[in-house]
């Protein structure tokens, strides 16, 4: 078995975390949360979305957010944009990278954008043409792709679909998504195996939520097919607002203990980045939803 010897971790904490929270979340803190993960060795992170503030009123204040980064050199900071509007918009801000996001479900497409698989894709055609001619990177985010909140199971072939059609408008990269976090490895293998069939190993992604608690196997079986990329979120913080009872993305520092215990280089602190998950869980006064930070915060107290 050859598994590889880096991986490149995605923090989406400050958007698919933050974004699921009632409460408000003052710029300023999302801010602070930022400089922690980019000093933690994070050189992606998923910064805030261009969506409608109606539909996600906790990414409202996106421009407010990248304004407000000190950017770190070698740090790549990305947004979501679901139209042209939203890239207009993000456009100001000078993202590194875009990301449009669709549903391999067509009922999770109508619930979280209002359109159907087809109709999206159409309107991300003139943003990710936009993107590529500014220089912009253009990622894909595909939901629903082993189960959806709505249809229940997903098909890998409705995947494969899916990855053809981002690929045709000239998406460069995607992410495979559990958004409800169903997933088991050999669904997830299923599912990786159709968007391989559109994309380059090298331009694929794992996006898995942890709501039944398979989110590291599912890590581990993408691993061992050579997926080096995923998306994760520090404290376990996450979830959809339109997918109701699906919990926070596999934590970050979940992923980074494993990895570290397997002997793959992240080039992330584990100390700096538990710090970050303290700071995010302190300010929503909970405990950070993640097996291996509480158990190596406690250890801290001894
Ligand atoms: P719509 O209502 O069909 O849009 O929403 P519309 O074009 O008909 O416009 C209606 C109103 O929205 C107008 O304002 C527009 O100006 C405004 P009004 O005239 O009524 O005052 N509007 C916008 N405002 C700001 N930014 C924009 C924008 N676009 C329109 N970009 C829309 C369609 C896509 C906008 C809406 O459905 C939406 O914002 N959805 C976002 C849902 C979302 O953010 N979900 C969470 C992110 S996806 C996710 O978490 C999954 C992921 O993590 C992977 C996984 O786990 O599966 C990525
Ligand atoms: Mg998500």
């Amino acid at each position: 078995m050859t598994l590889p010897p880096r991986v490149k971790l995605v923090e989406v904490g400050p958007r698919d975390g933050l974004q699921n929270e009632k409460q408000p979340v003052p710029a300023a803190i999302k801010i602070e949360l930022i400089h922690r993960l980019q000093a933690a060795g994070l050189q992606e992170i998923e910064v805030t979305s261009f969506v409608s503030p109606k539909w996600v009123p906790q990414m409202a204040d996106n421009a407010q957010v990248m304004a407000g980064i000190t950017r770190k050199p070698g740090v790549r900071y990305s947004v979501l944009t679901p139209n042209l509007q939203g890239f207009e918009a993000a456009l100001k801000c000078q993202p590194d990278e875009i990301v449009v996001f669709a549903s391999a479900s067509e009922a999770f497409s109508q619930k979280n954008i209002n359109c159907s698989i087809a109709e999206s894709i159409e309107r991300f055609a003139p943003v990710v043409q936009a993107a590529r001619e500014a220089g912009i990177h253009v990622r894909g985010a595909m939901s629903c792709t082993v189960g959806c909140p709505y249809e229940g199971e997903v098909a890998p072939q409705q995947v494969g679909y899916l990855a053809g059609l981002m690929k045709g408008i000239g998406v460069q990269h995607v992410g495979v998504a559990d958004t409800i976090g169903v997933g088991t490895p050999l669904k997830v293998q299923r599912a990786l195996e159709a968007t391989l069939k559109h994309f380059d190993l090298n331009d694929v992604s794992g996006h898995f939520h942890d709501t039944y608690g398979q989110a590291l196997a599912n890590t581990l079986i993408s691993l061992q097919m050579g997926v080096w990329q995923f998306d994760t979120s520090v404290a376990g913080l996450g979830g959809c607002p339109y997918a109701k009872g699906a919990t926070g993305n596999v934590a970050s520092e979940d992923v980074v203990y494993m990895l570290a215990g397997m002997g793959i280089d992240t080039g992330i602190d584990l100390d700096q980045l538990l710090d970050a998950g303290a700071f995010i869980s302190e300010f929503l006064q909970r405990k950070p939803n993640s097996r291996a930070a509480m158990a190596l915060l406690n250890r801290r107290g001894l």
